[in-house]
């Protein structure tokens, strides 16, 4: 073979090479949208696009992923599912029940998920004994995120109670602050809701309403408590809540305008994302009655069924990408959440992320960890939406407390 026909072959090589490179690629569904959220994605981003993965984006705003879910069943009832979608708990089961997600089973035996990653998450990454998701983190919903110097100036230490827990909010108000940062929208009731349910029955509780379903749970005295709590902490929100996104809602307690926001440890991202630093100018602490439990969420990525084969190996490597433990702390530093590998030393992370972390471990061991109502880890999401109308239909005052768990019980017997 002449010179000049070696040189033609590897140009010829090269180019084709390059342009497999560049044909793979994903798109990603999420509903990473605010500035924490976007701050973490885009460490997956750069990771993959490092690797020659590039990047499609298609965000759906909306916490606990209800509109993103609306958006991923139009993609695929028109053949058009996108590579890779953040999803959570049931939905996951719900899909892979439809046979629409890739297997991902090679991969993770190679690298050995199966060891690393905890029970309670396997649980939905694994359907059928089949791995069909990519666990990037663990959240964990019943956290308080405080204003330390708005705390200094009212003199309040932090609540261990639920008596001192009004008693603080209450200071708030009466010195003239919002006393809780709240959004009204469904997940924000819901994800508040939770935490009063666990605060006010316990784990047993908590277990035979929102994962059992049990209706006399459901319609119970502690139930109506329940939905009690919630009126009272309607009485500390400011009257601009209704539609407030959550991520404006930690902005307040980070600006200093309310004392507490109940959220998820996402809520963390935002505060990181504006400069502050857990135990100095923000606090966190669980919601005061649900120490000692901690109710989760896991976001994975599941990857859809697609034939064509660079689609394929661009979907193993963001898989590959989301279980590596390097990316894992890098993520989970800026997203809020604990890796979801077992594994992962916690002396990169906060005051809050090593409490996350050793607390999330004593509650899988001591069998207080539950999976969250408002982020798909408790029940189907048909179940899940239920909750949400009448919890958010209670917290607008169309209900009182006792209408409140009485319609919980019909709602969640006609979902099912
Ligand atoms: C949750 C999700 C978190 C966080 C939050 C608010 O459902 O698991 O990662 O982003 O919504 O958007």
């Amino acid at each position: 073979m002449t010179l000049m026909r070696k040189l033609q072959m590897g140009a010829a090589a090269l180019a084709l090479s390059t342009s497999v490179a560049s044909a793979q690629g994903v798109e990603v569904l999420h509903w990473w949208t605010s500035g924490g959220e976007a701050a973490a994605l885009n460490v997956l981003k750069q990771d993959l696009e490092g690797q020659g993965v590039s990047w499609t984006d298609m965000p759906v705003a909306g916490g606990g992923g209800s509109d993103a879910m609306t958006v991923l069943r139009a993609r695929v009832t028109a053949g058009d599912p996108p590579t890779a979608v953040q999803m959570l708990g049931f939905a996951i089961q719900d899909w892979a029940a439809e046979g629409a997600l890739a297997n991902l089973d090679t991969l993770a035996d190679e690298q050995g998920w199966e060891a690393v990653v905890p029970e309670a998450l396997q649980r939905f990454a694994r359907y059928d004994g089949h791995w069909v998701a990519a666990p990037v983190n663990v959240h964990s919903t019943n956290w308080v995120w405080a204003n330390t110097a708005l705390m200094e100036e009212l003199g309040i230490s932090q609540p261990t109670t639920w008596d001192e827990f009004v008693a603080a909010m209450q200071a708030a108000q009466d010195a003239g602050y919002t006393a809780l940062a709240h959004g009204g929208q469904a997940w924000q009731d819901a994800t508040v809701f939770e935490s009063m349910v666990m605060g006010v029955g316990g784990p047993e509780f908590y277990q035979a309403s929102m994962v059992d379903l049990d209706p006399e749970a459901l319609g119970s005295d502690q139930m109506v408590e329940a939905f009690q709590r919630m009126e009272t902490l309607r009485g500390f929100v400011d009257d601009n809540f209704s539609g407030r996104d959550w991520n404006l809602a930690s902005a307040m307690v980070i600006n200093g305008e309310a004392l507490f926001q109940i959220m998820g440890d996402w809520a963390k991202g935002e505060f990181v994302n504006a400069g502050q630093t857990a135990g100095q100018e923000f606090q966190c602490f669980r919601v005061p009655g649900t120490e000692g439990t901690v109710t989760f969420n896991s976001d994975e990525f599941a990857m859809f069924n697609v034939s064509d084969p660079a689609a394929q190996e661009a979907q193993l490597a963001m898989a590959s990408a989301v279980m590596s433990p390097e990316f894992q702390i890098a993520f989970n530093l800026v997203k809020g959440s604990v890796p979801a590998r077992t594994d992962i030393p916690s002396d990169q992370f906060d005051a809050c992320g090593q409490m996350g972390m050793a607390q999330l471990a004593a509650a899988s061991a001591g069998g207080t960890l539950f999976g969250s109502m408002a982020h798909g880890h408790a029940n189907p999401p048909s179940v899940q939406n239920a909750m949400y109308d009448v919890i958010t239909a209670h917290f607008n005052g169309e209900y009182d407390a006792e209408t409140a768990a009485a319609e919980l019980v019909t709602a969640v017997e006609i979902a099912q």
